[in-house]
């Protein structure tokens, strides 16, 4: 049977299924090449923006960028824990307001693909499961197991009903054009075997019953079922075919950096890699590309997943974690996709012939009936340019690149060819009127109060605190001997407590003894240290800290954490004492958190510490002050680097939580951005902290008296905490002469051009900033990059003067890159090019 028939199939069986179900025929469908609305075939592009990581005010501002980006689609999952935190009840408000992210994304004129999973991974707490999930009986997660079905069945129906009832499907005169269901289950049912299998045959075949009328996607799931089409995630999805020839070549999610963890690098993935990837994958027939993240933001309260994934979800996305463009990646994107969106109409005509260029090198040239034609001209040498000659003309390609051709001669877009600017960002302190006064108030350390309770050996932390709280103490007592030898000869015995992690403070008749942690990697820890005991009965507790639940791995539910033991004191006249299976009181959570010491009601009852005796560099301490908004409209954040690791909160909404006492471990080479990417390569700062700032979104905040508390475990300064303003640095244009670009040509959705005119060097600073100097301006053959730029052996002597003479006093400005603009050639016959970096203040 030819894929002709087989498509008519699908189409007729999907029309069929959705009237079937009470729908008008479905606008939206799909073919061999592309998902199609309203019978036209599309290139679509798409990007990830999770509306909990960011607050409702800056949703509007968020998709109006991501749409001037070139975006036709915004896609986000659903997080199941966020709508149900406890069993039934459900919360769509805040930043938990679904149907309004929707719906404004609808008003900006895009579409939605809505991942309703409702496993969804992503970094988040417990992968979006509710942790009340856990304890239905007889439940086991993600697989062939009743009580996991019937609860995800009834979510995504809940869901799905919503969308309906607000009219928000694409067949409904709704922006939803595609959904999702599971996420990633490929690689588990792989795991699992056919239980795994029968578990996501049902997945489709519930999801397809609640009648949509829009198509599904499994991502990572080589058998999805028809009509479901299976789709790629990964940094690269070039090599990616659909598991039928009638179904569209999807990446769900092309990765545009990577997620930080506590402890780690932070993770930054070239621009032009990004860039060529994507070509790449529109080069070999892909009609649908989502960029995940677009803007990742922050994982604010207890959000994050895990263990040991970091309050900023940053993820170096095109906006970055405050909503700002991050250039040049934002800029170098939205140049792909005017040059891709010019190619459309030949794109969706058909397959592409491709022919070799060199041993490096291919072509592929896509032509419509009507006549168009759009060629990428691809050198997947790493090291070296490649000059190629096609259709009677040559083209010079840089490494590691690709070069778009919208009417198969003129090159408008090269993936190595950054044509945006770029900027670096600052972070300023805020002045204060009156500067921060805190005060402070002591955690206990006992758990001897009403809530605590006691056991004979070690409890599981998820299950005893259903993770209503980070804090497990668990507390016993050990008798000493006043014979003991290590009175005489001096040798602290030695604890050792083994964890299933997360993090363990360790305190010895109330005095902090001493700190262990894990990481994502290995989350298991083993603290093992000298103690001092006196004789007589010592309390020994530890304080377990959670610090995310897991969010992936096969039954990630059944993963346990906190003190499982063994427990043993080592030194001892009797040599090792196991204390194990002795008597633990618990008590769950903290005094400062049953007493809602982050609110506003909760911080005044009770007394607080001020004046000089405020305490400083102790653990386990509460602090709290208050502050007046400042001016403007910068986008704000929390310095928190004099600090160890806690919780903070502002006005009782929790900023998350902040450890920049864990310094990135790990590799910070110098970045190339040609060759395979991986998260490893590209990271920055390697010894210092993995997170130092901690986004304050804007709308949290009142004009005057904002409460800000802090809870400090290991004992830091609060003094150096400041509030701190997000704002653009400096602007850099990096411009060769001739350089690809589509405003050198005018190019026309038909194809036709006028003659070539110069690039231009676009710089401009933040809203309320104003170019004050020129640091550098080279036309010749500058090197370095933005930040650190010298000249090269031949440098145009009037380099400065256009841009002091257009730029300065400006917010923006563009010069054309043009030898008589910078006095004339400086060195004929030598490939030139412009670096400009202009400082914004
Ligand atoms: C994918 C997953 C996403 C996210 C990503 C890493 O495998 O589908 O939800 O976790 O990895 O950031």
């Amino acid at each position: 049977m030819g894929f002709k028939l087989k498509t008519w199939n699908v189409l007729v069986l999907f029309v069929l299924a959705c009237s079937l179900l009470g729908h008008a025929a479905a606008s939206v469908s799909y073919d061999h090449k592309a998902i199609t609305i309203n019978g036209q075939r599309r290139i679509l592009l798409s990007g990830s923006i999770h509306y909990p990581r960011s607050t409702p005010e800056m949703w509007p501002d968020l998709i109006q960028k991501a749409k001037e980006g070139g975006l036709d689609v915004i896609q986000t999952y659903v997080f199941w824990n966020g709508h149900e935190p406890s069993q039934g009840k459900y919360y769509f408000e805040g930043n938990y307001d679904l149907v309004k992210f929707i719906k404004l994304v609808q008003q900006a004129g895009l579409y939605v693909h809505l991942r309703i999973g409702p496993y969804v991974c992503a970094e988040w707490n417990f992968g979006g499961f509710p942790v009340w999930l856990k304890y239905v009986p007889g439940i086991s997660f993600r697989t062939d197991n009743g009580p996991f079905k019937y609860q995800m069945q009834r979510f995504t129906n809940k869901i799905v009903n919503m969308m309906k009832a607000e009219r928000l499907y694409e067949t409904q005169g709704g922006p939803i054009i595609l959904s999702q269901i599971e996420n990633e289950y490929g690689p588990m049912e792989y795991e699992i075997g056919s239980p795994g299998k029968a578990y996501s045959q049902w997945a489709a075949s519930m999801a397809i019953g609640l009648g949509t009328g829009v198509p599904w996607v499994m991502c990572k799931q080589d058998d999805a079922p028809d009509p479901i089409i299976n789709t790629c995630n990964g940094f690269y999805c070039d090599y990616f075919s659909p598991n039928k020839a009638y179904k569209p070549k999807m990446w769900t999610e092309a990765w545009t950096g990577w997620y930080t963890e506590f402890g780690g690098p932070v993770p930054h993935r070239p621009a032009e890699d990004l860039a060529f990837s994507v070509a790449r994958f529109i080069q070999k027939g892909g009609s649908f590309v989502n960029y995940y993240m677009y803007h990742g933001g922050t994982n604010f309260g207890r959000t994050a997943g895990g263990p040991f994934i970091a309050t900023s979800y940053d993820y170096d996305a095109p906006l970055d974690e405050y909503g700002l463009l991050q250039q040049p990646k934002w800029g170098h994107l939205k140049d792909l996709h005017r040059a891709i969106k010019l190619c459309e109409p030949a794109l969706v005509s058909g397959d592409p012939t491709v022919t070799r260029l060199g041993n490096y090198g291919e072509a592929h040239v896509f032509k419509s009936k009507s006549g168009a034609c759009a060629a990428f001209l691809a050198n997947y040498n790493p090291k070296s340019y490649a000059t190629v000659v096609f259709g009677n003309q040559h083209y010079n390609l840089p490494p590691w690149s690709i070069s778009i051709l919208p009417n198969c001669k003129h090159t408008v877009y090269n993936t190595a060819r950054v044509g945006s600017q770029s900027t670096q960002m600052k972070m300023t302190r805020v002045p204060i009127h009156g500067g921060l006064s805190w005060r402070s108030f002591n955690e206990e350390t006992t758990t001897t109060d009403d809530s605590s309770f006691t056991v004979t050996g070690l409890l599981e932390q998820i299950n005893a605190t259903r993770d209503l709280s980070d804090y497990l103490w668990y507390s016993t007592d050990v008798v000493i001997n006043p014979n003991e030898g290590f009175f005489r000869n001096g040798k602290n015995p030695f604890l050792t407590v083994l964890s299933a992690g997360h993090a363990l403070h360790v305190f010895v008749n109330g005095q902090l003894s001493g700190t262990a942690y894990g990481s994502l990697e290995f989350p298991k820890l083993t603290f093992s240290e000298g103690v001092k005991l006196r004789a007589g009965v010592n309390k020994i507790s530890l304080l377990s800290v959670a610090v995310g639940l897991p969010n992936v791995g096969p039954h990630f539910e059944t993963w346990n954490a906190g003190v499982l033991g063994p427990i043993t004191l080592n030194g001892l006249n009797e040599g090792r004492r196991d204390l194990t299976w002795q008597k633990w009181s618990y008590k769950i959570g903290l005094k400062g958190e049953s007493l809602s010491l982050h609110s506003l009601s909760g911080s005044s009852s009770v007394e607080w510490i001020q004046g000089y005796l405020v305490s400083r560099r102790q653990p386990l301490t509460w602090y709290k002050t208050t502050f007046d908004a400042p001016a403007g409209v910068a986008p704000l954040a929390l310095d928190m680097e004099s600090m160890g690791k806690g919780q903070v909160w502002i006005n009782g909404q929790s900023l998350g939580r902040y450890w920049p006492a864990y310094k990135a471990s790990g590799s910070c080479d110098y970045c190339n951005y040609a060759g395979t990417y991986h998260e490893k390569k590209c990271g920055s700062n390697c010894g210092e902290a993995s997170q130092r700032w901690y986004h304050v979104p804007h709308s949290w905040l009142k004009p005057t008296g904002n409460l800000l508390v802090v809870f400090e475990e290991l004992g830091g300064d609060p003094n150096g905490i400041s509030l701190v303003r997000r704002d653009i640095d400096s602007a850099c244009a990096d411009i060769y002469e001739w350089q690809p670009n589509l405003v050198s040509y005018q190019m026309q959705a038909s194809g036709k051009v006028s003659a070539p005119v110069r690039p231009k060097a676009h710089l401009s600073c933040g809203p309320g900033q104003k170019i004050s100097s020129i640091k550098f301006a080279s036309f010749g053959t500058p090197v370095g990059s933005c930040g650190n730029y010298h000249e090269g052996s031949c440098h145009a002597h009037k380099s400065y003067d256009a841009f002091e003479r257009s730029c300065v006093g400006q917010n923006q400005c563009a010069v054309t890159v043009a030898p008589e603009i910078f006095g004339g050639d400086p060195c004929p016959n030598v490939m030139k090019k412009l670096s400009v970096e202009a400082v914004c203040t």
